[in-house]
């Protein structure tokens, strides 16, 4: 029997689970490792170079500690900046996470799309790039957040933020200039943790565009489906080395004693 698929799934904190539960639904047969580089958290806060250099420093320790069939950037702010660097210098396929501002324009019916992500992500040449191949027609306002990634951890620490400031994040979304904004893309994997929370307290409804599925997808397309009869495992590690127990256990994911090492 072929040995059971592998894959790796990374982002700077807890935002990556997003992609984690889609990914591990399509593929439950898969060994899973998700390395969160938690020690440098938020992403947002780090120059483009520097965060380049230390993505590939921690890959290429994870790579020979696990050798993965296929890794996922679940990460815009990494993604949308490191992802040809880490395709040039490793011989494994990477599936990004980037803004999901072509199927946001194909959807949206009033023409008025916004792009919720980090400030990083929506300065991105990337991002901007997008815009421009995939807009058409539509307006896009992008709206790029330093808070909304930390105050997601901190739902998941049970210590959630208040109304008010999640609010104030969110408000330059909603654009109304006699059409509204009908559709919001979630540019950054933290945010889906919030969903009950940004749906509740957006001032109309709206489409909120969670990439995850659509990553999962992508992952089968290249890994092909599940190997019938196996039952796949689910590990973490964190670069602080501190595991937050309670949070991987919601998530059907065991703590790995190691730390994530390789950081520059
Ligand atoms: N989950 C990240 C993203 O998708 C990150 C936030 C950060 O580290 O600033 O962009």
């Amino acid at each position: 029997m072929a040995a059971p698929s592998k894959i790796l799934i990374f982002d700077s904190g807890l935002g990556g689970l997003t992609v984690y539960r889609e990914v591990a639904a399509v593929r439950p047969d898969a060994d899973i490792v998700y390395a969160a580089d938690d020690a440098g958290f938020p992403y947002n806060a780090l120059p483009e170079t520097a965060l380049v250099a230390r993505v590939v420093g921690l890959f290429d320790d994870l790579i020979a500690a696990h050798r993965p069939d296929l890794a996922v950037i679940a990460c815009n702010t990494a993604s949308t900046i490191a992802l040809p660097t880490l395709r040039e210098k490793f011989a494994l396929p990477f599936v990004g996470t980037v803004p999901a501002i072509k199927p946001a324009c194909a959807a949206s019916v009033t023409r008025r799309v916004s792009v919720l992500g980090t400030e990083a992500t929506v300065a991105r040449e990337y991002t901007r790039a997008l815009i421009r191949d995939f807009a058409k027609d539509c307006q896009v306002t992008l709206v790029g957040s330093k808070n909304l990634a930390p105050y997601a951890e901190a739902e998941l620490a049970g210590a959630p933020t208040s109304d008010a400031q999640i609010r104030a994040e969110i408000a330059p979304c909603f654009v109304d200039d006699g059409k509204r904004t009908d559709t919001v893309v979630l540019a950054c994997t933290h945010y889906p943790l919030l969903l009950d929370r940004l749906t509740r307290l957006a001032p109309w409804p709206v489409n909120y565009i969670d990439p995850a599925p659509a990553i999962a997808r992508r992952v089968l397309d290249l890994l092909g489906p599940p190997a019938p009869l196996h039952r796949g495992s689910s590990h973490a590690m964190f670069s602080s080395g501190r595991a937050p127990h309670a949070v991987l256990a919601r998530f059907g994911i065991e703590p790995q004693p190691t730390a994530v090492s390789g950081a520059k």
